[in-house]
């Protein structure tokens, strides 16, 4: 049977660095929930958006769930505005799951961290290569280290992309499964200075989403084998079968 929204209330909203952490009562997910899941996000109290949006989980708990917003136009931005107490429209989990690797690289550029926190949880140890724009846009750096990853960090008003920070650390790399989310731009970039490395490499697509069940085909991305949903067979795909002509 197909899965069918729920409504559920949130029970935390708060800031965390530029985006809004908003936790959700549900004693459910942490049964369902693997690492490569998302979720469509919608407002149960307004029909305006009527479309609900694609989130990552972010972390999963006994009795709730959380995301991560960055607003970005109409739809993040009332989320990020949704006060405890009040419902969201929740359809998930989503997407096709994956076992991650215990050790490995994750390369995140801003709130592409959201994903990959989340994968870390899942990991032993490992490496995360992290950039944003600015300082105060860096978050979990202390978190990811208590899970046993190295972290190292670059912004744009210092030093770099995270391409840079890549390109200047690529003998760490070598021999290890990578995991890459952020801006499309950062990802093309990434394929050509991986190289080789590339072959080793996974990347969460983020595409607009009507449905997330596989209906609407607004999702598709272009690979080697065709056109594929990021909702169904997806978010992560080989970053070797991406397609960016
Ligand atoms: C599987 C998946 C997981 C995601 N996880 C997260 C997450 O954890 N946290 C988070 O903040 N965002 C995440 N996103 C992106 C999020 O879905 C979009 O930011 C959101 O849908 C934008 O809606 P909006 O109404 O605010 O923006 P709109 O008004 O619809 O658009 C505003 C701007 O955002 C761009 N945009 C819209 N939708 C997307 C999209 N799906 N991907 C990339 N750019 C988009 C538009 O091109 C436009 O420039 C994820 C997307 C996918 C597909
Ligand atoms: S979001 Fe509708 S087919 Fe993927």
């Amino acid at each position: 049977m197909p899965p069918t929204y729920r409504i559920l209330p949130v029970i935390e909203n708060r800031s965390l660095g530029p985006y809004t952490y908003l936790r959700i009562e549900d004693p459910e997910m942490l049964l369902v929930a693997r690492c490569g899941h998302f979720l469509m996000v919608g407002f149960s109290s307004s029909i305006d958006p009527f479309l609900p949006r694609p989130l990552s989980l972010f972390e999963v708990e006994e009795n709730s769930f959380s995301i991560l917003v960055k607003v970005r136009g109409r739809g993040s931005d009332l989320l990020s505005k949704t006060r405890e107490g009040e419902n969201l429209k929740i359809l998930g989990p989503l997407g096709t799951p994956f076992n991650p690797p215990e050790s490995g690289v994750l390369i995140a550029g801003g709130i592409g961290i959201a994903p990959l926190y989340y994968q870390s949880g899942w990991m032993k140890s490992g490496k995360l290569f992290y950039g944003t724009k600015k300082k105060e846009e860096l978050i979990l750096t202390r978190e990811m280290e208590e899970r046993d990853f190295t972290v190292k960090t670059i912004t744009q008003e210092n030093g770099g992309t995270v391409c840079d920070l890549v390109r200047m650390n690529k003998n760490d790399i070598e021999g290890e499964k990578i995991f890459i989310c952020g801006p499309w731009d950062m990802i093309r970039a990434l394929k050509e200075i991986l190289g080789e490395f590339a072959r080793n490499a996974f990347v969460y697509l983020e595409r607009r989403m009507g449905c997330g069940l596989g209906g609407c085909k607004s999702c598709a991305v272009k690979t080697n084998s065709g056109y594929k949903l990021v909702c169904q067979e997806g978010p992560l795909f080989p970053l070797s079968e991406v397609r960016f002509d």
